[in-house]
């Protein structure tokens, strides 16, 4: 695996290749999900190209930018072991040698669910993530479904914006018991860590509801929501929202939904989605 940090070298080594390229963005601090993402990419281009570079951009002043696990050394072993081809590690100077005075400005209906809550965050990502795609020149991109918004924010910029690059959306990695794989579980005490799990189980049990006919989604938001917080975690929504476009639903019939939830437990803020397929019936 070539590992560069700095841009002109990484575009030589990429002209060498001339194939066709699958790149997986990250921020490092890879897990299993992650692993997941390189993996498939194999089945999508002939080389894999991999980024770590924790991106200021898409932190608010009380986020965990500094705090985000750093774990170079061990993400690139994770890395050549699933056969990434090569790794793009910038350093801030890099990517940032001035101050980033374009973005990329995601349209008002992004701002709803995490943009409510993290004011800024897709501007950053779109920005970082359009910055990455021209340095790579990827034919295909892979993105996971974990983080819902983020997966339809790309591919909409992709889309609008007329990149030749293909977006793919693969599905959520979790640990046994039904937990998401994130960076941000290792902010979890052991006791929140046994607690997490309850996010997964509501969405599940909203998905069930509403696959098997219940039409009351403001009630199901609710009294999840209610659950959560009655438990010691601090939530930001659940939301029963169209996949299409991630607004609500018009009516018990406007599907296929997602349901999607972002909450607090102890320090970190944890987010999930369950896809409901469209037409569960009783
Ligand atoms: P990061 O959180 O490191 O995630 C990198 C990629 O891994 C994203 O596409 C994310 O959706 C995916 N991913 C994370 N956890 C996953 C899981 N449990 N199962 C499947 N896929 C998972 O997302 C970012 O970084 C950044 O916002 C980035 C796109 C790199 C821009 O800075």
């Amino acid at each position: 695996m070539q590992i560069h940090s700095s841009i002109p070298e990484l575009r030589s080594a990429l002209q060498q290749q001339r194939r066709r390229i699958a790149f997986v963005p990250t921020m490092g601090n890879l897990h299993a999900g992650h692993i997941a993402l390189m993996q498939e990419a194999r089945a999508h281009g002939d080389t894999v190209v991999a980024s770590v570079f924790v991106n200021r951009l898409q932190f608010g002043p009380n986020d965990d930018f500094d705090r985000y696990p750093r774990t170079f050394e061990a993400d690139c072993e994770k890395l050549l072991n699933a056969g990434v081809d090569l790794l793009f590690a910038p350093g801030e100077n890099e990517l940032y040698p001035e101050p980033q005075e374009y973005h990329v400005e995601p349209p008002a209906s992004q701002n709803q669910l995490d943009g409510t809550f993290r004011p800024g965050h897709f501007r950053g990502v779109a920005t970082v993530v359009l910055k990455l795609f021209n340095i790579v020149q990827p034919q295909v991109a892979l993105f996971g479904k974990k983080d819902y918004q983020q997966l339809m924010v790309l591919r909409n910029m992709t889309r609008q914006l007329a990149l030749p690059i293909e977006i793919v959306g693969s599905e959520t990695v979790r640990a046994a018991d039904g937990l998401a794989l994130s960076s941000r579980n290792g902010y979890l005490s052991p006791g929140e860590r046994a607690e997490a799990p309850r996010l997964h189980r509501l969405l599940q049990r909203i998905a069930t509801a509403v696959a098997t006919g219940d039409a009351d989604f403001a009630g199901l938001e609710t009294d999840a929501a209610a659950e959560l917080d009655r438990n010691g975690w601090r939530t930001d929504y659940v939301a029963l929202r169209r996949q299409a476009d991630l607004q609500p639903p018009r009516g018990a019939d406007d599907r296929p939904l997602v349901v999607l939830a972002a909450s607090r437990l102890g320090n970190a803020r944890l987010i999930d989605n369950i896809e409901i397929a469209a037409c569960g019936g009783r």
